[in-house]
């Protein structure tokens, strides 16, 4: 069965990453027999600048005709971030119901960093996709005077946390049982106990799997002092959003890692797209590691149904990697471009 992916490459590195990502998926398709049609889209801070949005008015119909969304990333130091993000990225995780995005965190062979952890770590991210924190409740008053003032309100549904948390109890349920609540209801006394409350009844379902939560200030420190020993942590979209960052740090370099923003219920499309944004400070040099777009890729093949070829580019990535051909990021000699060429012969030698 043919696939049909819309490939929004973005702006900064997300042109670099993404065409090398492409071509790895290609090469990856033929040899199995796949048929992905790739649909390209200019959207992004260019086209802003040209057209006043991000995207056209049409935009999310379009990404609806498509069996996946395959994104670089957005943002422009001539945009605003918020411009950036609100007019692409979190309309499509929220009209596409995307309230799942899994983060991989996992220690790589042939990464040298002085970040990277000697142990062998290997986390799952759920973090919540669309609530919590990232709200357009609030405002601002008094502009300019001494008495200035913002509000920003979080906003938890049961329905958004319990579906968080199920998704996350069945992933520890099915690895080594452990999982790990991001919270802070020491000091947000409203919404975080809630969090706490309605991730504590919905983990209960799952008697295999051990609940520990944990304050996010303590958690962050656990990750970057021993991280190996957590498996699954589910954390709300503020929170998530940082812990995996923080989390691929620890394994090298953000620019490996990936994630997927998941639609579970297959009512509309996931979107697939690395961790890291569009690096203005090093684009258009060559410098980008391609990883986190590639093992994207590879979450991608899996979610449209097709683990072997998931593996296979998997396989490839990592063992260019492993024979220490990676990027500049992670303590390697190569290009984009050269990184990328050694994925694609890895990938005819498995
Ligand atoms: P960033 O992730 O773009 O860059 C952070 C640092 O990591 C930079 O020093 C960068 O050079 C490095 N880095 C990132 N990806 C790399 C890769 N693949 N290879 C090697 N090094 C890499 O985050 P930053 O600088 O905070 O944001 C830049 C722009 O990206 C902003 O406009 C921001 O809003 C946007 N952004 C977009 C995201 C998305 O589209 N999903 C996610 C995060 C940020
Ligand atoms: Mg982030």
């Amino acid at each position: 069965t043919a696939h049909s992916i819309a490939v929004i490459a973005g702006d900064g590195i997300g042109k670099e990453v993404v065409p090398a990502a492409i071509e790895c998926l290609e090469r990856i398709a033929e040899l199995h027999s796949l048929d992905l049609e790739f649909t390209y889209f200019d959207w992004g801070s260019d086209y802003y600048l040209r057209h006043g949005r991000m995207m056209p008015v049409d935009g999310l119909e379009q990404l609806a005709r498509h069996d996946a969304i395959f994104l670089g990333a957005v943002g422009s130091p001539e945009v605003p971030d918020t411009e950036s993000l609100w007019g692409l990225l979190i309309p499509i995780r929220r009209e596409f119901q995307q309230y799942i995005n899994l983060r991989p965190v996992k220690t790589l062979d042939g990464v040298r960093s002085p970040l990277a952890s000697k142990e062998p770590i290997d986390i799952l991210i759920v973090r919540e996709n669309n609530e919590g924190e990232y709200s357009e409740v609030g405002g601002r008053a008094y502009r300019g005077q001494p008495h200035e003032t913002a509000v920003q309100e979080t906003i938890f549904t049961r329905q958004g946390v319990s579906r968080a948390a199920h998704f996350a109890a069945a992933l520890a349920s099915s690895r080594r049982g452990l999982l790990t609540s991001a919270t802070k209801s020491n000091g947000i006394i409203h919404t975080m106990p809630f969090w706490d409350e309605v991730v504590e009844v919905t983990v209960r379902l799952y008697p295999d799997v051990t609940l520990v939560s944990e304050l996010v200030d303590a958690l962050a420190a656990h990750l970057v002092l021993k991280p190996w020993t957590l498996d699954v942590i589910v954390a709300s979209n503020l929170l998530g959003d940082i812990l995996s960052d923080l989390g691929s740090s620890v394994t090298g370099s953000i620019g490996l890692a990936p994630s997927a923003n998941l639609n579970p219920d297959g009512d509309f499309p996931s979107l697939f797209e690395p961790v890291h944004g569009s690096a203005p400070d090093i684009a258009g040099k060559g410098l980008a590691n391609p990883v986190g777009q590639i093992w994207s890729g590879a979450m991608m093949l899996q979610h449209l149904g097709h683990p072997e070829a998931a593996e296979h580019l998997q396989l490839a990535f990592e063992s260019a990697l492993r024979e220490g051909l990676g990027t500049r990021d992670v303590g390697g000699p190569s290009s984009t471009a050269e990184f990328t060429a050694a994925v694609l012969a890895a990938i005819d030698v498995y």
